[in-house]
C-alpha cells in the first residue's frame, strides 16, 4: 500500500490560515430547542472550536431558547458539552470568557406573548454588548415547531433585515413528503426571503464530503474518465451499527428512507454526479445538484427494498431488535434498512446504475462511496491470475471513506513479485486524512455555522433541490405506508442488511461491497 505524500500538515482548525474578511459582524445567535442533544453536543463545540481559532467576533452572544425554565445551569450544561464532546481541555485559557457569552430564555414556541419577551431580550443583550441587529436563528425543536416559531419571528418584526442581516438556520427533517415539504417552504418564505434561509444538511459539513469536489475539480486525471464509458456502477452506503438510540417516537415516523436515503444520501450522489460548477458559489453549486437530481426518472417500486432489525450481535454484545427498542410500537412496520437503485438520465451516465443502501444496526460503521471501473476490454493475464494464488483480476475501484477512517483508496492489479507466472494481486493506492493534516476533533458544524453567519448558501439546501428529492421518493414512501411488510424483522442486528437487499443489487448484475473501512 502506497501513501500519497502531502506537503501541508495543518493539525487543526486554528492552523487553516483566515483573513479578518472570515471574521462574522458581531451579533446574537438563538438557538430554538436549546435544551436538546444537538445544541450541547455538536453546536457548542463547534462554537467554541471556532472561538479558538479565533473566528468568531468579539461581539457575540448565544441565546439558548426553550421551553424548561432554566437559568445559569444552561450555560454549565453548555461548558461540560464542550469539555467531553469537543475534546477541550478545561484549562483552555479562552472558555471561561466564552461561556459566559451563554445566556438562556425560556419560551413556549406556540405563544405569542413570549416571542415579545424574547425580543427585547436580544434588545437588551444587544444592547448591553454593543452587538448591534444581526441575528441568526438557529431551529433545532422538533420538526412539528418550525412553522409556527418563524411566523412569530416575523409577528414581531425579527425577520427583517432593516437594523443588521437575519438568517434562520432550520434542521432536518425539513418536511415528511412532498405535500408538507412545499408547505413548510411557503410558510418559511413567507417571513423570510430564500436569501436568509440556511436548511442545513450536517453531511454537507463534513471535510470528506466537500473533498469530493475538491478531488473531482481541482485535480486534473479523474475528469476525463469520470463517465458512463469508464464507470461501471456507483454505490453509495451509509451503515451505521448504532440502533435507534432511545429517539424511537421520532424513528418512528421517519424510517431510513426518510432519515437518511433522501437527504444525506442524495446530497452524496449529487456530489458525484453533478457536472463542473463555473465557480464554488452557492448559485453555481445548486443549480448543478439539481440538475442532477431532476435528470433522475422516477424509481420503480421494485427498485426500492426495505428492512428492520431483529434481535442480534453487535460488536460482540447481544442487541434487541427495533420491535423491542424503548418507546417503538412492537408491530412497527418502520423500516431501519433501505436500498435503492436508480439512475440518471443525461449524457454523463446513462446506463450507470448507482445502488444506495441506509441501515441501522449493521455489522460495521461505515459511509463509503465506491466508484467501479469498468474491466479492461482484454483481461491477457487473467487466465495466469486464476491459477496463481491471487484469485481473479479485480476491476479498478475507488473509494471515498466519508467516515470513519476518512481517506479515499484506489485499487488496481500489480504484479505479484518473484513468482515465476505473470501473478495479478489487488493492492491500494491511500490516502488517510488523519496521517496526512493530523487528526481534529471539528464535528462539522464549524463550518456550517460559519457560513451560515457569513451568509454563504453553498453548503445549504434549496427550495427547490429539497422539493425535488421529496418528489422522487414521495410516491415509494406512500407505497410502503399503504402496505404493512410481511416479513419484519427480515435482518439480523449485527449482519449487512436483509437478503432483498442483495436480491436487489444482484439484479443488475451487481454485489454489495461489505469490505468496507481502510485496508491494512
Ligand atoms: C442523522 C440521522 O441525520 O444522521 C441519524 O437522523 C443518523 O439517524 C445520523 O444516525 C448519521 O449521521 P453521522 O454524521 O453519524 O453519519
Amino acid at each position: 500500500m502506497t501513501t500519497i505524500e502531502m506537503s501541508v500538515r495543518p493539525e487543526d482548525l486554528s492552523q487553516v490560515p483566515h483573513g479578518h474578511e472570515r471574521i462574522p459582524e458581531p451579533g446574537i445567535m438563538v438557538i430554538f430547542g436549546a435544551s436538546g442533544d444537538l445544541t450541547k453536543r455538536k453546536l457548542l463545540p463547534a462554537l467554541f472550536h471556532l472561538e479558538q481559532a479565533g473566528l468568531l467576533p468579539d461581539k457575540f452572544a448565544i441565546v439558548g431558547v426553550a421551553r424548561r425554565p432554566l437559568g445559569d445551569e444552561f450555560a454549565e450544561d453548555m461548558h461540560e458539552g464542550i469539555l467531553s464532546f469537543g475534546s477541550v481541555d478545561k484549562g483552555d485559557p479562552k472558555l471561561g470568557n466564552f461561556v459566559k457569552k451563554i445566556n438562556y430564555f425560556p419560551l413556549k414556541f406556540d405563544d405569542p406573548a413570549d416571542y415579545i419577551g424574547l425580543k427585547e431580550e436580544l434588545d437588551r443583550i444587544a444592547q448591553e454588548k454593543n452587538i448591534g441587529g444581526r441575528r441568526l436563528f438557529y431551529l433545532a425543536t422538533a420538526p412539528e415547531f418550525f412553522a409556527g416559531i418563524v411566523e412569530n419571528l416575523g409577528a414581531q418584526g425579527m425577520a427583517h433585515p432593516e437594523k443588521g442581516n437575519v438568517a434562520v438556520v432550520i434542521e432536518k427533517p425539513f418536511g415528511h413528503d412532498l405535500e408538507s415539504a412545499r408547505a413548510l417552504n411557503l410558510q418559511v418564505n413567507a417571513v423570510f426571503d430564500e436569501s436568509q434561509v440556511f436548511r442545513i444538511d450536517h453531511y454537507l459539513g463534513k471535510e470528506t464530503v466537500q473533498n469530493i469536489l475538491v478531488f473531482r475539480f481541482a485535480n486534473g486525471i479523474f475528469e476525463p474518465i469520470w463517465n458512463r464509458n469508464y464507470i461501471d456502477h456507483v454505490q453509495i452506503t451509509v451503515a451505521e451499527t448504532l440502533g435507534v438510540e432511545g429517539r424511537g417516537p421520532f424513528y418512528e415516523k421517519a424510517g431510513a428512507l426518510r432519515d437518511v436515503v433522501q437527504n444525506h444520501m442524495m446530497e452524496l450522489l449529487s456530489l458525484v454526479a453533478l457536472e463542473p460548477p463555473s465557480s464554488f458559489e452557492a448559485e453555481s453549486v445548486r443549480r448543478e445538484k439539481l440538475k442532477v437530481w431532476r435528470a433522475i426518472p422516477s424509481i420503480p417500486i421494485l427498485n426500492v427494498v426495505r428492512g428492520q432489525y431483529g434481535p442480534g450481535l453487535v460488536d460482540g454484545q447481544h442487541v434487541a431488535g427495533y420491535r423491542e427498542e424503548e418507546r417503538v410500537s412492537p408491530q412497527s412496520g418502520t423500516e431501519t434498512y433501505a436500498a435503492v437503485k436508480l439512475e440518471i438520465e443525461n449524457w454523463r451516465w446513462a446506463g450507470v446504475p448507482f445502488y444506495l443502501r441506509a441501515g441501522k444496526r449493521l455489522e460495521k460503521r461505515a459511509t463509503e462511496i465506491s466508484i467501479q471501473f469498468k474491466q479492461p476490454p482484454l483481461l491477457i493475464f487473467d487466465r495466469l491470475a486464476q491459477s496463481s494464488a491471487c484469485q481473479v483480476i479485480k476491476p479498478n475501484l475507488l473509494t471515498i471513506r466519508i467516515q470513519p477512517d476518512e481517506g479515499i483508496a484506489l485499487r488496481f492489479g500489480a504484479k505479484v513479485p518473484t513468482t515465476p507466472e505473470m501473478a495479478v494481486c489487488p493492492v491500494n493506492m491511500d490516502f488517510d486524512y488523519a496521517e496526512a493534516f493530523g487528526k481534529s476533533s471539528a464535528n462539522g458544524y464549524e463550518r456550517l455555522l460559519m457560513d451560515a453567519m457569513l451568509g454563504d448558501q453553498t453548503l445549504f439546501s434549496h427550495r427547490d433541490g429539497v422539493e425535488t428529492n421529496w418528489a422522487l421518493y414521495t410516491p415509494i414512501l406512500e407505497a410502503w405506508a399503504a402496505k404493512n411488510p410481511e416479513k419484519f424483522p427480515n435482518y439480523a442486528a449485527g449482519s449487512w442488511g436483509p437478503e432483498c437487499a442483495d436480491h436487489l443489487i444482484a439484479s443488475g448484475g451487481h454485489a454489495w461491497r461489505n469490505d468496507l473501512g481502510r485496508k491494512a
